[in-house]
């Protein structure tokens, strides 16, 4: 039986989408399921003013309407837990109550003085956050101190090294838990153990064996009331920055010295020193794209221009397709296509590893096309891998037919996967970073993206559009079908069922 260390958690930004959509429901499972000791106590804060009942209201309904599988007593007496502070950010005085709220809480729920703050909020109040949390004495405890960050961290690579500067005065990097909700994702982590607990996967998983490799991050959402945010981030920043480059890393890392944290990390960081947009005269390598009205799941949509919040002759990118390659010994050669969009026509987060297909002297009068293998991760939703390979229709004719063996992680595991926030917090309580983003992986992912958003800036004067319930502009196709490759569909899954496809 594991024990769970006592804590308080303060969330800054508690009336916010993310609290409730996420943490809130991520704390009462954490909670369900005895991720949590008895000895909690989570503190909302905002501006908006608020009683404590009000606030467990809040949270009841953020639970009930984002969870499945509640059990109603177990909320009843979750929601004594919550706690409501109001403060601004910037107010001196908010924080001196914090102090003294924090003091009775730890004495009231026996807490060790263990604390665990949250900031879901803009990264430029992180500053304002972590200096008078130190100014008001909240940084230093008898206990345990940790500081949760929400992405995006800057908006490049100046303003995340300020960033980082100002929460060091106040923080220690082993204090600081960066958080990208897609490393919590369990088919994530299924990734590195189907690489390097499987001698099947691990032996061809290099440039002799691999083609090329495509990682989609599909949404069906447009930006959902989040224009202020949106319109300052763009595709590249919200997406590519930070979940699909931890994706790249994690697909094409070596095999780390030991399950730690750091030795991860090291291996992480040397993709991502050596990942570059590929170099190729005259053809495109990066493809941006803004959607405009149509039609997503039979329901019609406005343009990203007519979104609120949203500059009308915006030229905010919400789609991009990226070609980059890595130029190290197991992958020179090759490219690593990267698709991610809003009011995509499905939400899908997938990678395919497409392997090399050898002319089969064989089958060369056969006058069908041989399908080459490849293998599919869906992080979500339909979590699972599928394994494509051909096989032969019965009967005299020599005939072959491609076919899929398929793990379909929910038949096998039904609810009792946590979420991604569970699983994260869990983490942060335990001391555990290795679903956490250390300030050197940020670095250099920001390194990345530094080039491709100057290529960007150069080549790119108007977006192109593209109609929202599609897979993005002409040019995204174009990309890959100079090379010879078209882009993966991701086909729906039925529950674990293998078969032809
Ligand atoms: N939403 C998501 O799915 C998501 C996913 C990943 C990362 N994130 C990141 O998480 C952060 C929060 O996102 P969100 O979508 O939850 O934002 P949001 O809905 O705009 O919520 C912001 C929260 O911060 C509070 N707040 C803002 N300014 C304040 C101030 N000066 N003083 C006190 N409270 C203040 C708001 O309180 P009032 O309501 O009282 O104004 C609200 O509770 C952002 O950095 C975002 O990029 C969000």
């Amino acid at each position: 039986m594991v024990d769970h260390p006592p804590a308080i958690f303060v969330v800054f930004g508690a009336t916010g989408d993310l609290f409730n959509r996420k943490l809130a429901p991520a704390f009462f499972k954490m909670y369900q399921s005895g991720w949590l000791s008895d000895a909690f106590a989570v503190v909302g804060i905002a501006r908006k003013p608020k009683a404590n009942e009000e606030f467990r209201e809040q949270v009841k309904h953020a639970v009930q309407t984002h969870s499945r599988g509640i059990s109603a007593t177990k909320l009843e007496s979750f929601l004594p837990h919550l706690f409501y502070h109001q403060t601004h950010f910037d107010e001196d005085e908010g924080f001196e109550t914090l102090r003294e709220l924090i003091l009775f809480l730890d004495k009231e729920f026996h807490t060790q003085q263990n604390l665990v703050f949250y900031l879901a909020t803009l990264p430029h109040q992180f500053h304002s956050i972590s200096s008078k949390l130190k100014k008001h004495g909240l940084d230093k405890t008898n206990g345990f101190c940790r500081v949760i960050i929400e992405k995006p961290f800057g908006k490049d690579l100046q303003s995340a090294a300020l960033l980082n500067r100002q929460l060091s005065d106040v923080f220690s990097e082993e204090q600081i838990f960066r958080i990208d909700h897609y490393l919590g994702k369990e088919l994530v982590q299924n990734l590195l153990i189907t690489r390097f607990a499987n001698d099947i996967f691990q032996h061809p998983w290099n440039n002799k064996f691999v083609d090329s490799v495509q990682i989609m991050v599909a949404e069906q959402t447009g930006i959902q009331n989040r224009g202020t945010y949106y319109e300052k981030a763009g595709v590249l920043n919200d997406m590519v920055q930070n979940h699909i480059l931890q994706l790249v890393a994690l697909t094409a890392m070596d095999a780390p010295k030991s399950l730690d944290a750091k030795d991860i990390v090291t291996e992480k960081i040397k993709v991502l020193k050596q990942l570059h947009s590929s170099n190729r005269k005259g053809n495109n390598v990066v493809v941006l794209g803004q959607y405009r009205q149509g039609t997503v799941d039979d329901k019609p949509v406005v343009g990203y221009r007519e979104e609120k919040d949203v500059d009308p002759y915006s030229n905010v990118p919400t789609f991009a397709a990226l070609r980059l390659e890595i130029n190290n010994k197991t992958w020179k050669g090759v490219p690593f296509y990267i698709r991610t969009g809003k009011r995509m026509p499905k939400n899908s987060a997938r990678i395919w590893l497409d392997f090399k297909s050898k002319t089969k002297p064989l089958f060369q009068n056969l006058s069908q096309k041989i399908h080459s293998n490849h293998l599919e991760f869906r992080i979500q939703p339909d979590e699972g891998i599928a394994l494509f390979f051909n096989v032969k229709v019965p009967g005299r004719k020599l005939e072959i037919k491609p076919y899929h063996l398929d793990f379909c992680h929910e038949c096998e595991f039904a609810l009792n996967t946590p979420e991604a926030y569970e699983r994260l917090l869990s983490d942060c309580l335990h001391n555990d970073k290795t679903l956490f983003t250390s300030w050197e992986e940020t670095r250099y992912a920001w390194k990345v993206l530094e080039p491709i958003k100057h290529i960007c800036e150069h080549t790119v004067t108007e977006c192109p559009t593209y109609l929202a319930g599609t897979w993005g502009p002409k040019e995204a196709d174009e990309l890959i079908e100079k090379d010879g490759r078209t882009w993966h569909a991701p086909k729906d899954y039925t529950g674990g069922k293998n078969g032809a496809y």
